[in-house]
Order: structure tokens, then C-alpha cells, then sequence
């Protein structure tokens, strides 16, 4: 061990100062990235199930089709899950497991899973918290033209009310989307998830056409819930902090445009019922207008009462490109994001905590909303030792700092009331399919075999500890 390898020190765990008694710890996953189980049941293919089979789109062809058999092995993560001592548990629901082709009736099939699941969490005291929508859209809706289509947000707010119906006698804890950036500019901008499609003004449609069935599936399931039933709704965004290179204007207004697009474009509307008007005259600069029709932003404005931020990373960056130009080919303005000197993980994300700190600082003046960590994590590369354990100090380190970031933006006044670990164990990473493992627990591909790593026994100590000391 060196002093330029300080991530690697063994931390020991210890309680986490200033967290109230009701702060929420858990663990989290997503439906296609877990359970397997891909044909069956009712099932039918998602836009992942579609992508995964483009030649190219994910590291070595890898899908989902078995993932960690999670469906098959609920009951055993579940006890995984209890073991570790988290109170909540946040999943997703498969859409077209719930309801195929995205049209429709409720599967029994596909409800009846979940509803298992949800008498396992509660038989351990689990608390159940679910995303609607973690990127597994029905292909068939993709093929009548996907969330760049406004119909889908119709489509999802009836999907939100067949699973609401079905379910919200037993949760209480409801978010809409995960991550509506990425569906919108991964998967249609960039292309690099799926649908794949790479074109930048159906990617804007597609932000809007997200916020809006976000908007209408909140306030037909507030009404659902009345006034009796106990209701936590939200929606989960990923979000960074851009940090100027310099002080020089172009840094700044480079600063401007990546805050303007990755969080104000989203949570402008959803807390404040508008969009940026610089936003939009950035996106006019790229010939595109938002397909906002009348009573769309007060839908999306449905008072949220928890703000899920999934944080990986903050960015530094300039105006100008490497040349010092402030104009790409296009004539349009320079947003580069400059890589610093800083410890990285597996995916080449910097590590950056203090970022996390001042985000939630920020979250808390610009939009008040009480917020949860829903995802925070790494993926390192793991050795397993001779005797089976997995000593993942990289990874230990890095929730350590994360938390740590939590709670002194707590003292610093952001209403921060939980934080839930990605993830529960190693799963299906997208387009870097098996190859890159975030889990806190191992999975062994081959056998389906779970491990707890020393990062899950840390987080273990560590919400044991916290609890002790605030009782
Ligand atoms: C987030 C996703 C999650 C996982 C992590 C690493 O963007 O919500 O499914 O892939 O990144």
C-alpha cells in the first residue's frame, strides 16, 4: 500500500456521524439487469432484448436472457438483502412482464412475481421501493415509433395504474423513471443504449415525451392513493456537477450549457413547471423545439415528494476545444468535458465525493425537494482471494467517501433521507454487458453462486454501527 493509492486502504467501518434515526439505508437493482427469466411467464421483448442482439451493441454479444436467474432465486436474494441489514430495497418492475406488448390488460403472471417478492421483503421487514421504468420499454412500442412518440407516455401512464392497482395496497414508495437522460440521449441520441437510434431531435422528443408520462402516471396514481393511503412518489435522475476549467467566460458558459441540459432540463419543469429559457435557446441553436402541448407542463410539474438522484460522478469542463476553438464544425459552441487527474474506477468515472456534497447542496437552493440517494457505486475490477472472499477495498473506500459526502451535505442543510447502495450484486451492465461488476455481492456466472464481498460486509457494520449510535 502507497500513499498514491489511497482508495486501496482498508477502511474499517465505523458509525456515520449526524444521521437521523429514520435515514433510509438499502440496496438497489433494475429488472433487466437481474432477473433472467426472459421468455417466460408471459414476457415479452423488451428494447433491451431487441439492442442486445445488434451486432456491436454490447461487449461480446452479452444479453439478458439469464442475468443472475433472479427470478428464479428470489426468495435466496432476499435473504442476502435482510442479511445485510438495509431497510428498503429498491427494484423495478418489468414492464412487459406486467404488461406484454405494452398494450392492454395486466399479465397475472408477471404481477404475481412481484407480488412474491413483495410477501418475501415483508416477511424480513424489508421495505419495498419500486421504479416503474428502468429502460425495458415493450418493443412493440418502440416499433410504433418510442418515446419520441408522444402516445408512449400515454401508454406508460396506463402501465404506471396496472401495476399501481395491483401493488399500492402494499408500497408506498413509487418512482416513476430511472434516469430519463439516459433513455433520451443514449438511447436515441447517442445510440449507445437501446433502442440505438442517433438522432438528436428525436432524443428531445424523447425527454419530453419521458417527463410527460412521468407527469401523468404521478398524478393518476396520487389520485389512486387519496388521502388514506400512505404515498412516496418521485422519479430518479442522474446527475453530476459541471466545474468550469477556468474562470474564463466560454469555461463558464460551457458550465452553463451541461447543468442546463443534464439537470435543469429535467427538473426545471418537473418542480418548477417550466423549461430553461437558455435551454431552449441552446436547443434552437440546434434547429430543435420541444413538442410541448397545452396543460403538458403541469402534468409534469405533479408535486414530487422525493427526488431519487443517482450520482456517480461530477465533470470538469471548457469552452473551447483542444485548439482553443470556441466553435465545433457545425458552428455551434464548445462543451468538452476535460479528464483530471483523479483516481478512477473501472469505467474510467472519476472519483469525485465532494461533488456529491455540492450537488445536493445545490439541489437543496435551486428546487427544495427532500432527496434519497437511489444509486451511488463502482465497478473495479475483483479478485477473488484463495480463500473465496472478495477483499474490494477500491470499492469499500469509495462508499465510505460517498456517504461521508452525504452526511456532511446533511450538515450542511440538504434534506437528504437515504441512501441505497448500486448495487445489490454484480448484473448485467448495459452495453458492457458481464464485464464490468458493481455489485457489493459477487456473482459467479457459472454456478449463479452468490458472495458477499468485504464492501457489503463493510456496509453491513456500517449501517449497524450508524443505527446503534442514534438509538
Ligand atoms: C445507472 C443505471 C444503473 C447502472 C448504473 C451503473 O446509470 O441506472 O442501471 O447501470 O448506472
Amino acid at each position: 500500500m502507497n500513499a498514491t493509492t489511497p482508495q486501496a486502504l482498508v477502511r474499517p467501518a465505523v458509525a456515520v456521524p449526524g444521521m437521523p434515526a429514520g435515514f433510509r439505508w438499502g440496496v438497489a437493482t433494475s429488472a433487466y439487469q437481474i432477473e433472467g427469466a426472459a421468455a417466460e411467464d408471459g414476457r415479452t421483448p423488451s428494447i433491451w432484448d431487441t439492442f442486445c442482439r445488434v451486432p456491436g451493441a454490447v461487449v461480446r454479444g452479452e444479453h439478458g436472457d439469464v442475468a443472475c436467474d433472479h427470478y428464479h432465486r428470489m426468495p435466496e436474494d432476499v435473504e442476502l438483502i435482510a442479511g445485510l441489514g438495509v431497510d428498503t430495497y429498491r427494484f423495478s418492475l418489468a414492464w412487459p412482464r406486467i404488461q406484454p406488448g405494452g398494450r392492454g390488460p395486466a399479465n397475472a403472471k408477471g404481477l404475481d412475481f412481484y407480488k412474491r417478492l413483495i410477501d418475501e421483503l415483508d416477511r424480513r421487514n424489508v421495505t419495498p421501493w419500486i421504479t416503474l421504468y428502468h429502460w425495458d420499454l415493450p418493443q412493440e412500442l418502440e416499433d410504433a415509433g418510442g418515446w419520441p412518440a408522444r402516445d408512449t407516455a400515454y401508454r406508460f401512464a396506463d402501465y404506471a395504474m396496472l401495476a399501481y392497482e395491483a401493488l399500492g395496497d402494499r408500497v408506498a414508495h413509487w418512482t416513476t423513471l430511472n434516469e430519463p437522460w439516459c433513455s433520451a440521449m443514449l438511447g436515441y441520441d447517442a445510440g449507445v443504449h437501446a433502442p440505438g437510434r442517433r438522432n438528436f431531435g428525436d432524443a428531445l422528443h424523447a425527454v419530453h415525451h419521458l417527463l410527460l408520462g412521468h407527469g401523468l402516471a404521478s398524478s393518476r396514481i396520487r389520485e389512486a392513493a387519496g388521502s388514506t393511503r400512505p404515498l412516496e412518489l418521485g422519479i430518479t435522475l442522474n446527475l453530476g456537477t459541471a466545474t468550469p476549467e477556468t474562470d474564463s467566460a466560454a469555461d463558464r458558459e460551457a458550465c452553463r450549457r451541461a447543468d442546463g441540459m443534464g439537470r435543469r432540463l429535467y427538473l426545471d419543469p418537473l418542480v418548477h413547471g417550466r423549461y430553461p429559457e437558455d435551454v431552449l435557446a441552446d436547443l434552437a441553436l440546434h434547429g430543435v423545439e420541444l413538442p410541448v402541448q397545452e396543460g403538458d407542463l403541469a402534468a409534469i410539474s405533479t408535486p414530487l415528494d422525493v427526488l431519487g438522484v443517482n450520482f456517480y460522478r461530477g465533470a470538469l469542463f471548457s469552452g473551447t476545444t483542444e485548439d482553443g476553438a470556441t466553435a465545433d464544425a457545425d458552428g455551434l459552441p464548445v462543451t468538452r468535458s476535460v479528464p483530471r487527474d483523479l483516481p478512477r474506477t473501472a469505467m474510467d468515472w472519476e472519483i469525485t465525493p465532494g461533488e456529491l456534497t455540492e450537488l445536493l447542496l445545490g439541489l437543496q437552493h435551486d428546487y427544495g425537494v427532500p432527496t434519497v440517494i437511489t444509486e451511488n457505486g463502482a465497478a473495479f475490477d475483483d479478485l477473488v482471494a484463495a480463500d473465496g472472499s472478495v477483499p474490494d477495498a477500491d470499492r469499500t473506500a469509495y462508499l465510505a467517501d460517498h456517504i461521508a459526502a452525504v452526511a456532511e451535505a446533511r450538515e450542511r442543510g440538504a434534506d437528504v433521507r437515504g441512501y441505497f447502495a448500486w448495487s445489490l450484486m454484480d448484473n448485467f451492465e448495459w452495453a458492457y454487458g458481464y464485464d464490468k461488476r458493481f455489485g457489493i455481492v459477487r456473482v459467479d456466472y457459472a454456478t449463479q453462486a452468490r458472495t458477499l464481498k468485504d464492501s457489503a460486509k463493510w456496509y453491513r457494520d456500517t449501517i449497524r454501527l450508524t443505527r446503534d449510535a442514534t438509538r
